[in-house]
């Protein structure tokens, strides 16, 4: 797998073309357009390359060159090169159509005829679905029709399926039923992320990759863990999307519960492929779903009003665009999972999410387990802090561990210092988008951070039961939280009530 910045030292992907479906829409102008620019760049992208947009507004190979040309230069995150634009921009081509039309994919599969003999590409192509859920499903049986998945004479078919997969278990199941009728689990790529984000692939490395940490990675050493995503924005301009899925089904279905089986995880075999799938599968398993009044004891919801981010007064949930205003949808969700194995039992896995919190910041905690500090003729409830470990994943990347030291002086006085690595000690700036890794993956046809579907039925396994007993009591409280707090009170009831606090570390300058 990749665990380090794409340096350009890589080999090239495979020759390829890729298919956007959803050309006009906000991810391929803000990530997807700009992720294969930086490829480009660092000469990951074949050189037998050219991409597709296929999308329902009318437009031509020439008018679309010039919409991305305009859209690079408000989103490329390093400096526009107007040489490498033009021969990425030539290799870019359109097709509009209805996706439920035949036609379009009739459209479509003569353009890629025509592309692949223009530029000498192989029958290799890769289709990103960057559309809407409902379209997942109608995307993939059009192409399975028009024959553009089979993968005949060494080439290779694969489909980049966007978040989220699914509304609940049962739409995931039968979505994945849908489509593996056209393609084979090889071929369906989920993607998540989060899981092109450095420091999250950098949680195997610093596990795996040093001796010290893992013999002290289980029951025995840690006391808990906790895993914070946190968002100062709001919905913005996606309100109708978010009132029918909510945090749960937004980050931690997906984002959340695969970074905490990358904290769990038994080491693999290999670092590529089905190995490292397997045994974060494995943790998801070890999760046992809720029964009704577990939810109510071990899970938190809420709502933000109307509060201040930044200086700024900023509207309560229900009164953003798109929005129901009687919503019970929730934008904050906290709640303690239990990873009943042998390494994991008894520790809780602590986790948190919200919209409109009090920062931006995404970070895991590991807390140890308390010395005797008796030695030092303390008591051991005396307030130096346990041991911790902070993973901060953003906006700052880096590692901190807390240590105890003495403090300088007579007498024996003890203090908690942090030892900080920052990401930026590598004096490497990525320039990148978070999608780079994920789309040189694919071409390359390594499926280690994309999600397989026993994941994402087992994360369904997880968070369902708390969906259904969610829905059935509707909040009487909403909304519960202020914008630009922590969420509400009740959040901190819930880990106070086994004994710990939420932490938010910030790593230093
Ligand atoms: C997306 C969610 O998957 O992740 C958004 O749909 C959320 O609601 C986003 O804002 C957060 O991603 P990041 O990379 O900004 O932490």
């Amino acid at each position: 797998m990749s665990t380090k910045p794409l340096t350009g030292h890589e080999c090239p992907g495979d020759p390829c073309i890729i298919v956007i479906f959803g050309a006009s829409g906000d991810l391929t102008k803000r990530k997807l357009i700009p992720a294969l620019y930086n490829l480009k760049a660092l000469k990951l992208l074949p050189e037998n390359f050219a991409g597709i947009g296929v999308a329902v507004t009318e437009s031509n190979d020439e008018l679309f060159r010039a919409k991305i040309t305009e859209d690079i230069k408000q989103f490329a995150t390093r400096p526009f090169d107007p040489a490498e634009w033009d021969n990425f921009s030539k290799r870019s081509y359109y097709v509009s159509g209805d996706f439920n039309d035949p036609a379009t994919f009739s459209r479509l599969a003569e353009k890629i005829q025509e592309v692949q003999k223009t530029w000498n590409i192989p029958p290799n192509v890769l289709f990103y679905l960057a559309v809407s859920p409902t379209f997942f499903g109608k995307v993939v049986e059009q192409l399975g029709a028009a024959g553009l998945t089979n993968e005949s004479e060494g080439a290779w078919r694969r489909i980049i399926i966007e978040k989220p997969f699914g509304h609940d278990l049962a739409s995931a199941r039968a979505l994945n039923t849908e489509l593996t009728k056209h393609v084979s689990e090889s071929q369906i790529y989920r993607i998540d992320h989060y899981l092109g984000k450095e420091t999250v692939q950098n949680i195997m490395v610093f596990r795996f990759g040093n001796s010290v940490f893992e013999p002290i990675w289980n029951r025995r050493y840690i006391d808990y863990v906790q895993i914070t995503v946190a968002e100062e924005l709001g919905v913005e301009l996606r309100g109708g999307y978010y009132d029918h899925s909510g945090v749960t089904r937004d980050m931690v279905q997906n984002h959340i519960l695969s970074v905490l089986s990358l904290i769990a995880m038994e080491p693999p075999a290999s670092i590529s492929g089905d190995s490292v799938r397997n045994e974060k599968v494995k943790v998801l398993e070890a999760i046992r779903p809720m029964e009704p009044e577990e939810v109510l004891a071990n899970t938190v919801r809420g709502q933000y009003g109307a509060g201040i981010i930044d200086g700024r007064h900023v509207p309560a949930y229900r009164s953003e665009p798109d929005v129901n205003p009687q919503s019970n949808t929730e934008t904050f969700v906290a709640m303690k999972l239990m990873v009943e194995n042998w390494r994991w039992a008894d520790v809780p896995f602590f986790i948190r999410s919200g919209k409109r919190l009090a920062a931006r910041t995404t970070q895991i905690v590991i807390g140890f387990r308390r010395t005797p500090l008796l030695l030092f003729g303390r008591k051991i409830e005396d307030n130096v802090t346990p041991n911790r470990l902070v993973i901060h994943v953003q906006p700052d990347e880096g590692i901190t561990m807390d240590i105890h030291a003495k403090r300088p002086g007579p007498g024996v006085s003890i203090a908690s210092v942090p030892l900080d690595f920052s990401y930026k000690a590598f004096g490497e700036s990525t320039a990148a988008t978070g999608y780079e890794t994920l789309l040189y993956d694919c071409m390359i046809g390594d499926m280690t951070l994309f999600h397989r579907y026993d994941s994402v039925d087992a994360s369904w396994r997880i968070v369902n039961p708390i969906l259904d007993v969610w829905q059935a009591l509707h909040p009487r409280d909403f909304p519960n939280y202020a914008a630009g707090t922590w969420g509400p009170e009740a959040s901190d009831r819930l880990i106070e009530k086994s004994g710990h606090v939420w932490h938010h570390y910030q790593l230093a300058p």
